[in-house]
């Protein structure tokens, strides 16, 4: 299901200030498949890397119950959080799933949570140069 998503790239051919591409970790430290909780001026926000070497950062608390993101596990796109299991997917911030565990919280969610409180979490803008990674955040 689509859920409203906050996008935060930098305007294309704009030199924004308000966007500025900040480093956060060297390239190194992402190996395929792994998520790190970094900071990128003063946010918390996930920076990995997907199976094939696409980089990507979203915001890095959930958005059930602020839970570090960066701690979860990444299954294809979908970055699962640690705590009760909910999944985002890293390529929009949208939710895929939502909470999972412990099994009486996701009955009671499927049962009396609107859609529409299922909320996304952000992307940001990421690139590599001269090995060290970088995220574009306002
Ligand atoms: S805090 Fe992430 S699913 Fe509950």
């Amino acid at each position: 299901m689509a859920v409203d998503v906050k996008k935060t790239e930098a305007p294309k051919g704009k030199e924004s200030p308000a966007y500025t591409f900040v480093p956060v970790c060297r390239s190194e430290e992402l190996a395929e498949g792994e998520v790190r909780q970094l900071k990128a001026r003063g946010k918390q926000i996930a920076v990995g890397r997907l199976v094939g070497g696409q980089l990507f950062a979203v915001g890095g608390r959930c958005s059930h119950m602020f839970t570090r993101l960066g701690k979860g596990k990444l299954r294809g796109t979908l970055l699962e959080c640690p705590w009760h299991g909910a999944q985002f997917d890293v390529t929009d911030g949208c939710v895929a799933k939502w909470v999972q565990r412990p099994w009486w919280l996701k009955l009671t969610y499927d049962a009396a949570l609107p859609a529409f409180m299922k909320r996304a979490i952000p992307t940001y803008a990421v690139r590599e140069e001269n090995g060290e990674v970088l995220v574009a955040v306002d």
